[in-house]
């Protein structure tokens, strides 16, 4: 049986690879074998890639090639990664995925998202999650929590100002919005725990 595929979504500082870890120890707990991976990267020639994104002068890239080298990276982790672990029955728990290309490349980055869709549907044949979930959390809080965290090791994305991150923000609740069978909005606000359990609470029919 083919295994199910998560991402987890959101700004900076939400607590994404908190809950991408918790999420695969009460899935391994219940005997599901979830495999944790993360974009970019998650691959060999997609971690290569991600070195290139993530490092240097923040307008290192154009927009364009931007996405280019994000849906390269994908179509290279799809391939290699997740389709053989899904068709081995294994769940794959993803820290962000296509969302994040749609959002920061897109809304906040200025391509449309029709055109980061097309990159998408040539890499990856539009390969999309069973479920996404978006983690929500008020700009400062995420600031705050991302500064604390990086300290002044901030990256290529999280050196960007506060409309890039507000921009990124209002696209991924525009895509909740847009597509509610796959994609839920999660208050990441509160305690860790209370985070997990309401995302283990969404999928519970799949646990049955
Ligand atoms: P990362 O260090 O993995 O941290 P976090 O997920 O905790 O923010 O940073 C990945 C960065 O890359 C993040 O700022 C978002 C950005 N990104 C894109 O711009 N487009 C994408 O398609 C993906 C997957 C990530």
């Amino acid at each position: 049986m083919r295994g199910r595929f998560l991402s987890l979504e959101g700004g900076e500082g939400a607590g994404k690879s908190t809950q991408v870890r918790a999420l695969a120890a009460t899935l391994g707990a219940r005997g599901i074998n979830a495999r944790i991976t993360r974009e970019p990267g998650g691959s060999e020639g997609a971690e290569a890639i991600r070195a290139l994104l993530m490092h240097g002068e923040p307008g290192r890239w154009s927009a364009r090639a931007e996405a280019l080298l994000f849906a390269a990276a994908r179509a290279d982790h799809v391939e290699k990664v997740i389709l053989p672990a899904l068709s081995a029955g294994e769940w794959v728990i993803c820290d962000r995925y296509l969302d994040s290309s749609r959002t920061y490349q897109g809304a906040a980055g200025g391509i449309a998202d029709a055109e980061v869709r097309a990159l998408h549907a040539f890499g990856s044949a539009g390969l999309l999650p069973d479920r996404t979930f978006v983690l929500t959390l008020p700009a400062e809080l995420g600031a705050r929590r991302a500064a604390n965290r990086d300290g002044a090791a901030a990256d290529r994305f999280a050196a960007r100002d506060a409309a890039f991150h507000e921009a990124v923000a209002a696209a991924f609740a525009r895509i909740a919005a847009a597509e509610p069978e796959r994609v839920r909005t999660i208050d990441a606000s509160r305690d860790k725990d209370a985070v997990t359990a309401a995302i283990l609470a969404d999928i519970a029919p799949w646990l049955a």
